[in-house]
């Protein structure tokens, strides 16, 4: 076991992060160092996990500072116009590394990847190698080609392809959460959304194999794990051979051959009661009570739910093609208040889809209201080519209403924000330290059950990874502020 230095700097829209420490089983050291930025959703982090341990093999090290790159690579995102012109832009400043040093390999990868395929080569000649998500396998192959004088390119999509049997190394880590794929691909078709084109056909990943990887990791002293998949409810592994596993209620269940989602939240739940358990993102058409009842029975499931609504009008909906409609949605929203009280839940949600009203964005204010959201990621409707609104419908709602029905979707999101990080002050809550805060050495933070951020000043006795009651006092208007009791 090597321990490597600092790997490459994340970001997307939401967090930013620097490398420390990764470990590994390293072959060979080449000589050559690699630079990975990661960009999007949770997956694309943790696909950079992959491609680190597959180069890693190797016998790449890495860098957290591309002018010393031999490689870089940019993992990046096509959700949102945006998301992309952050990539263009950025590939733009390593033009100059690329000046500076003729040698250097400079690789796109991911969902843009796999979006623009070979057309990536014409648009932006400083690239060399374009990947898309399923052919990472192939990435040594790809720089060898590189190497040898030619551009490479591989954006193969897969049915099967899961990197189950790769360890990632963890980057950006801090030895305490770690993100798990649990499945890749989505075989949804909302309308609005590029996924099912950049990242394929959903398949899931072996269950086994899942597990195998959750126990190293808290083996390792890891104590949260976040089992990935755009469309977790939809988790399902035929086993060939039965028995895979058990229910603790053996009568009802009987030997298993399909696991299902609430199945493998079970049996990651059972690792250890020390190890929390997360996952992102449900769908609601899909969350099933018996994933519900999963959630309620174990005290290491923690008690938060994604469950993005997107619009909260119904005609939208169907428009958007998520298959519920608003009741439904409220239904879910009122089956998970009722099995799991005090379970905090969240969402996305897009302002100004096709044709979308104003009566209809006052329906999604209103979805706000009921719900009453810890938290919610807010967008702008950005329309991607090729996806089935991009086909069928106009963009033709004005940018200026786009942005103004945002600003008041976002401040209706600060209000429930805060009244439900109020609601928490007075409660001892269990937390579990995941370091210093980013303001001060004195005060640790972690996240309570619920997923909100508590900090609170650091004790003698206790240290990141372990679990801490803490007396939450007061509130920011993002995080909750206590003692530990
Ligand atoms: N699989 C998840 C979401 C993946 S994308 C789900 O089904 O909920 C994350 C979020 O980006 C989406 O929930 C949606 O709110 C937003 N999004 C996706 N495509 C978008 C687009 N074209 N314009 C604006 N927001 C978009
Ligand atoms: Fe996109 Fe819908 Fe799949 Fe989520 S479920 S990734 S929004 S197609
Ligand atoms: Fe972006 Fe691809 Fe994730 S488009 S949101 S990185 S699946």
């Amino acid at each position: 076991m090597i321990d490597l230095g600092i790997t490459g700097k994340v970001h997307d829209e939401s967090r930013q992060g620097e490398a420390l420490l990764l470990e590994g089983n390293k072959k060979k050291n080449n000589g050559r160092k690699l630079y990975i930025e990661s960009y999007g959703c949770a997956m694309n982090f943790s696909d950079s996990e992959i491609v680190a341990s597959i180069l890693h093999d190797q016998g790449f090290e890495t860098t957290a500072d591309y002018n010393a790159a031999d490689v870089i690579f940019i993992n990046t995102c096509s959700i949102r116009e945006n998301a992309e012109q952050r990539v263009r832009n950025r590939l733009r400043e390593f033009t100059i590394a690329k000046v500076k040093n003729p040698g250097l390999v400079v690789g796109v990868l991911g969902c843009m990847a796999e979006r623009l395929k070979s057309k990536f080569l014409e648009e932006e000649r400083l690239v060399d190698v374009v990947v898309g998500p399923d052919a990472y396998r192939d990435l040594p192959n790809l720089i060898d080609q590189v190497d040898d004088g030619q551009k490479a390119v591989n954006v193969l999509l897969s049915r099967e392809e899961t990197y189950a049997d790769i360890s990632p190394v963890r980057l950006n880590s801090n030895g305490i959460n770690a993100f798990v794929s649990i499945m890749r691909g989505c075989d949804n078709m909302c309308s609005f959304c590029v996924v099912p084109f950049t990242r394929g056909r959903e398949r899931s990943r072996d269950p086994q194999s899942i597990v195998k990887e959750c126990t190293e990791l808290y083996n390792q002293g890891y104590r949260e794990v976040t089992l990935l998949g755009q469309n977790v409810d939809s988790y399902k592994w035929k086993s060939e051979s039965p028995k895979v596993w058990k229910s603790e209620s053996e009568e009802d269940l009987g030997d298993i051959q399909i696991v299902n989602f609430a199945n493998l939240l079970e049996m990651v739940a059972a690792i250890s009661p020390q190890l929390r358990v997360r996952f992102s993102t449900s769908h609601p058409k899909d969350i099933t009570d018996e994933v519900l009842y999963t959630i309620a029975k174990h005290e290491n499931i923690c008690n938060y739910i994604h469950l993005p609504v997107q619009s909260g009008n119904s005609r939208v909906l169907e428009l958007m093609n998520r298959t519920y409609d608003r009741e439904w949605y409220m239904g879910r929203i009122d089956a998970i208040r009722r099995i799991i009280p005090g379970c905090a839940i969240s969402t996305d949600v897009i302002t100004g889809f096709c044709s979308e009203t104003e009566e209809e964005h006052q329906e999604t204010l209103s979805m706000m209201d009921y719900v009453q959201y810890d938290f919610a990621y807010m967008f702008m409707y950005s329309e991607r080519p090729g996806t089935l609104a991009a086909k069928r419908y106009k963009d033709d709602i004005p940018e200026d209403i786009k942005r103004r029905r945002l600003k008041e979707v976002v401040a209706k999101q600060q209000e429930y924000s805060y009244v439900r990080l109020q609601s928490q002050v007075g409660q001892v809550q269990k937390v579990l330290i995941e370091g210093f805060s980013k303001k001060s050495d004195k005060d640790y933070c972690g996240r309570n059950d619920q997923n909100a951020m508590v900090v609170f000043p650091v004790g003698d006795d206790y240290k990141p990874g372990q679990y801490v009651n803490v007396l939450v006092e007061r509130t920011t208007t993002a995080t909750l502020i206590g003692t530990i009791c």
